[in-house]
């Protein structure tokens, strides 16, 4: 099939090498041309494990032109939808893309499908996507196809995760283009779950919220361990065996973090703000992880005065194997600790480029520099972070790093 995929950033990105090495012709169109060149030097644009070596294999066509999908049989929106203020995410890039779909549709003679794979709110797809197409003068469910299909990769797992999913969510406007979408992912080993779109759209919501819900709970469950000498991983070893909850999330520490768990949390409390529904629950657990961050500032100055000490920090990224730092609790710690006078060096496998950017005036060094500082934060869980020494150092640990414990001093957050 021919697929044009809009935004190639982690999800653009990793739908697109994918679906090229599926054996589809594919087309990618962003409107960062830093992004466009580099792809088109084969040179992967953000770090996402095994990224670099399909793309070297597969041909796709990178482009600025939007124009350029006009033979396309599905366009796949996968652009960003960051975070507004108040908390509700911001459709300027949903709707300046699907503008220049509609542009296209207007002259388009074949049909095509539009699937909207960005995260967006329920009701986006039909309330604003839909109309914006309509512009063209063709008409949803007849002239061309609309469905949303959200996407539940991790960041750095992405292409591992898009190959082999744990289920795939169609949401469809129209039935035959919820067919056509079915047989494009016909290989995929996983329960495909049908739905209308504004469904499609809550599934992805409701899926990231429970995922920071389980994190604040154990946060919770960890901050009164530490307070009666209980180690919180031991306790959630011996919770996660019960099927019915799982071991996964329940990693105790500085909480949850990056531009997806986050990000969708306030989206659907501002979202469901807007309904007249106070979701408390969520509220408590957004509560909860913006009060656990600080339980590690709490922790260092205990041990050292914050002014005029230097601090290590291990970890930039908002979770191991991206460089993503996007809302990573890393740049509220930096932020707190420069104000209170701390002087920071600090080291990260991927993520010390991007984080140079917001924060020029922390030293970016190796790990072994890094650990000469008077104390060491540990914010990401980054393997090689496993073999460092430790010994004779100050350590507080947000992320349990168990190679960090035989450090002269170390804390965890919640154990
Ligand atoms: N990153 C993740 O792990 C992840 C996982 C699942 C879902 N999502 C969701 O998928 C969406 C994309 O996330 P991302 O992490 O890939 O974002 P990103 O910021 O990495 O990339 C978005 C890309 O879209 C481009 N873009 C913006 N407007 C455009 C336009 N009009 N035409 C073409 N390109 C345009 C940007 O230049 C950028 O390269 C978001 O809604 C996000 O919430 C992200």
């Amino acid at each position: 099939m021919r697929i044009s995929v809009m935004g190639c950033g982690h999800v653009g990105l990793v739908v697109a090498a994918c679906l090229a090495k599926l054996g589809n012709k594919v087309t990618v169109v962003d409107i960062d041309e830093q992004k466009i060149a580099q792809l088109n030097r084969k040179v992967c644009p953000v770090y996402e494990e095994d990224a670099a070596e399909i793309l070297a294999e597969v041909d796709i066509e990178a482009t600025s032109d939007h124009h350029r999908m006009s033979g396309s049989d599905i366009i796949y929106i996968c652009v960003d939808t960051p975070s507004k203020a108040d908390g509700s995410i911001s459709l300027e890039h949903i709707t300046g893309a699907t503008k220049q779909i509609a542009s296209i549709l207007k002259q388009k003679k074949g049909h095509c499908i539009i699937a909207v794979k960005s995260t967006v709110i329920p009701g986006t797809t039909e309330d604003v996507v839909i109309p914006i197409l309509e512009t063209s003068g063709k008409v949803a469910g007849r002239d061309f196809g609309v469905c949303m299909t959200p996407e539940f990769l991790r960041e750095g797992k992405g292409i591992s995760d898009f190959m082999h999913p744990d289920r795939i969510v169609i949401g469809e406007y129209d039935r035959s283009s919820g067919d056509m979408l079915c047989n494009l992912y016909h290989t995929f080993d996983a329960p495909v779950v049908r739905v209308n779109l504004k469904t499609a759209e809550m599934i992805k919501y409701a899926s990231n919220v429970f995922l920071t819900t389980k994190v604040s709970f154990i946060n919770e469950i960890g901050n009164i361990c530490k307070q009666l000498g209980i180690d919180t991983y031991e306790v959630a070893k011996g919770m996660g065996y019960d099927e019915r909850i799982g071991h996964k999330f329940l990693n105790a520490g500085i909480g949850f973090a990056g531009p997806c768990l986050l990000k969708d949390l306030k989206a659907l409390i501002a979202g469901a703000n807007q309904l007249g529904y106070e979701p408390r629950l969520l509220e408590e657990v957004l509560s909860l992880n913006e009060q656990q961050v600080l339980k590690l500032v709490e922790l260092l100055r205990k041990h050292i005065p914050l002014e005029g000490s230097s601090v290590g920090i291990l970890g930039l990224s908002y979770k191991p194997m991206t460089d993503d730092i996007k809302d990573s609790l890393a740049i509220d710690i930096a932020n707190t600790l420069l104000k209170e006078g701390a002087v920071l060096k600090a080291y990260d496998p991927q993520a010390m480029p991007n984080f140079e950017i917001l924060f020029p005036q922390i030293e970016y060094a190796t790990p072994e520099e890094v650990l000469k500082c008077d104390a060491i934060i540990i914010l990401t869980e980054w393997e090689e972070f496993e073999r460092l020494n430790y010994r004779g150092k100050i350590v507080i640990d947000g992320r349990r790093v168990l190679k960090a414990q035989e450090a002269m001093i170390y804390e965890g957050v919640c154990w």
